[in-house]
C-alpha cells in the first residue's frame, strides 16, 4: 500500500476545472517529464531568495552567502551521488546540457544504445555527421580521436544486450560507452556495474544518462564504477532550471571549455587566453545560484529516505498500476527487455483503437489527470516497440499515492465502456476540446493551443 505521499511535494493538493463544470484534485502522473517541487525545497529556495545576490563576484555579505551556498551545493551533489575524491561536479542546466558538455569533450569515439533518450543519442550520433562514420561501426574508420558514435542496437534482453556492448567494444574500443541508467519510456533499469565492468575491461568509461535514474534509486558512482553520471533538477523535485554533471575531472580540464565568457578564465589578453581548469572551466557567465540550492536540498531531502522506503513506495505504486493496466482489455504495456528485474516508476502504454492523444486530452478534460503522450523524445525506441503513433505514460515519485494510480484505471476503464463526454477535435496536430470551457491564468495564456512540440511528434 502507498496510501500517504512519502515526501509532501508543492501543488500535492492542486484543484484544476473539468470541461463538464466543477473541479477535481489534480492526479500528476507525469513527474518522468517534471516532478513537483519537495515543500522543503520551495522553502529554501524563499530562504535563499532574501539572501540573493552574486555568485564568485561581490564581496558584500550577501554575495558571500550566495558563492557559500553556490559552492556548497557540490558537496551535497557528490556525497549524494558517491563521487571519488577527484571527480568534478559541474552545474549544467539540465541534463540535456550535461551530456552535451561531456559530448564536447570526450577524446574518442562513444558507444551507445538505440533504446536512448534523444538527449543521450543525438549529442553523439549528430557527431558522425560528415565524418564518414554512419554510426553502424562498419565503416572500418580507425578509432582515431575523432569524436564519432557507434550504436548498439539492444537485443530482446539486458543479458544479450551486454553481450552486443562487450563484441563492440572487442570489435573496437570507444573512449566512452553512454547509456540510460532508467528508460524514459519504460522505467526498466539497466545493470550498470555489469555495464561498468565491461567497459573498463576495453579501457573504455561509463557515463550514464542519470535523468530517470537518479529522481528513483541510489546512485553511488564509487561502488557501481560510473565514470560520468547527468541528472535534472527537474526532475528530482527541484525545479529551478538546474542540472549536473558528475564525474572524471581530466577529460574535463583537458577539454575545450563549454561555455566561452567570464568566470573560466584565469587571463585574458586580446591574443591570448589562459582557462580555468575545475568545474568553472565550463561554467562560464553568472550561475543558475537558486537552482542549484534547490537541486542540493531535494538531495538532502531524499537522503533522509531509507532505501527500501522508497523502492517499497514507488514498487507499491508501479504494481498497482500494471495490474490494473493489464485488466483492461486492449491495453498493451510496453517493455524493451524480456528479462529486465527493476523498473523505476515509469509505465508506457497504448490503448488498441485509440489515439494516446486523444486520451490523454480526455484524462485531463474530463478528469483533472496529467499524464504524457508522445513518442517521449525517444523516436528509435518507439520504433524498435513498433509503436507507429503517439503512446501514453504515466510516471510517479515521492509525492504520488495509490489514489492517482486508481483515478488513471477508473477513467480508462470509463473511456473504454462509456466513452467521453465531451466532444473532441483534431486541430493542428493536436487533440483538443470543442469549445473549452477551462481557463487558464491570465499570466499563462500565451501557450494556449501551443500543444507539445518535438518530442510528442
Ligand atoms: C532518460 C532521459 N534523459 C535525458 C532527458 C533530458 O532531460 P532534460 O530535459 O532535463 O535535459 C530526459 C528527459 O525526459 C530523460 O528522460
Amino acid at each position: 500500500m502507498s496510501d500517504c505521499a512519502l515526501l509532501p511535494v508543492i501543488g500535492g493538493d492542486l484543484r484544476v476545472p473539468l470541461v463538464m463544470g466543477g473541479d477535481a484534485r489534480y492526479t500528476n502522473l507525469d513527474y518522468a517529464a517534471s516532478a513537483p517541487s519537495l515543500e522543503v525545497v520551495a522553502a529554501r529556495v524563499t530562504e535563499a531568495l532574501s539572501l540573493y545576490a552574486s555568485v564568485h563576484r561581490g564581496a558584500g555579505y550577501a554575495s558571500r552567502v550566495s558563492t557559500g551556498a553556490y559552492e556548497s551545493a557540490r558537496v551535497v551533489v557528490g556525497d549524494f551521488v558517491g563521487a571519488r575524491p577527484n571527480d568534478e561536479v559541474i552545474f549544467t542546466r539540465n541534463t540535456t546540457d550535461a551530456l552535451n558538455l561531456l559530448a564536447s569533450i570526450v577524446p574518442g569515439e562513444t558507444v551507445v544504445l538505440d533504446i536512448e533518450h534523444h538527449a543521450n543519442l543525438l549529442p553523439w550520433v549528430s557527431r558522425n555527421e560528415g565524418s564518414g562514420n554512419d554510426g553502424s561501426g562498419n565503416d572500418g574508420s580507425a578509432n582515431d580521436g575523432s569524436g564519432n558514435a557507434r550504436v548498439v542496437t539492444a537485443a530482446d534482453t539486458i543479458a544479450e544486450t551486454l553481450e552486443l556492448v562487450r563484441a563492440e567494444l572487442t570489435r573496437r574500443p570507444a573512449a566512452l560507452l553512454s547509456v540510460t541508467g532508467a528508460s524514459n519510456v519504460t522505467g526498466e533499469i539497466l545493470p550498470l556495474r555489469e555495464l561498468a565492468t565491461i567497459a573498463h575491461r576495453f579501457g573504455t568509461r561509463l557515463a550514464v544518462d542519470g535523468a530517470q535514474l537518479v529522481p528513483h534509486r541510489r546512485v553511488n558512482l564509487l561502488l557501481e564504477g560510473i565514470d560520468y553520471l547527468a541528472f535534472s533538477g527537474h526532475k528530482i523535485y527541484a525545479p529551478f532550471g538546474a542540472g549536473v554533471l558528475v564525474g572524471r575531472s581530466d577529460w574535463l580540464d583537458a577539454g575545450a571549455p563549454y561555455l566561452l565568457g567570464g568566470g573560466a578564465v584565469t587571463t585574458v589578453t586580446v591574443e591570448k587566453t589562459e582557462w580555468r581548469t575545475g568545474p568553472a572551466r565550463h561554467e562560464a557567465g553568472s550561475p543558475n545560484v537558486i537552482g542549484v540550492v534547490a537541486l542540493a536540498r531535494a538531495l538532502e531531502e531524499l537522503s533522509t529516505l531509507s532505501e527500501t522506503e522508497w523502492t517499497t513506495h514507488e514498487g507499491g505504486l508501479r504494481s498497482r498500476l500494471l495490474d490494473g493496466l493489464q485488466s483492461i482489455p486492449g491495453v498493451l504495456v510496453h517493455r524493451i527487455f524480456d528479462d529486465s528485474a527493476d523498473s523505476v516508476g515509469v509505465v508506457s502504454f497504448s490503448v488498441e483503437g485509440v489515439d494516446s492523444g486523444l486520451l490523454a486530452t480526455y484524462l485531463s478534460a474530463e478528469w483533472g489527470i496529467g499524464v504524457r503522450h508522445g513518442k517521449f523524445c525517444a523516436h528509435p525506441l518507439l520504433a524498435r516497440l513498433g509503436v507507429t503513433g503517439p503512446a501514453l505514460r504515466a510516471s510517479f515519485g515521492v509525492g504520488s499515492t495509490d489514489a492517482d494510480v486508481d483515478v488513471l484505471l477508473r477513467a480508462l476503464v470509463a473511456f473504454r465502456e462509456v466513452g467521453p463526454v465531451a466532444s473532441y477535435e483534431f486541430v493542428d496536430a493536436n487533440w483538443t476540446v470543442v469549445d473549452d470551457p477551462r481557463e487558464v491564468p491570465a499570466w499563462a495564456t500565451a501557450g494556449e493551443g501551443a500543444g507539445s512540440y518535438g518530442c510528442a511528434a
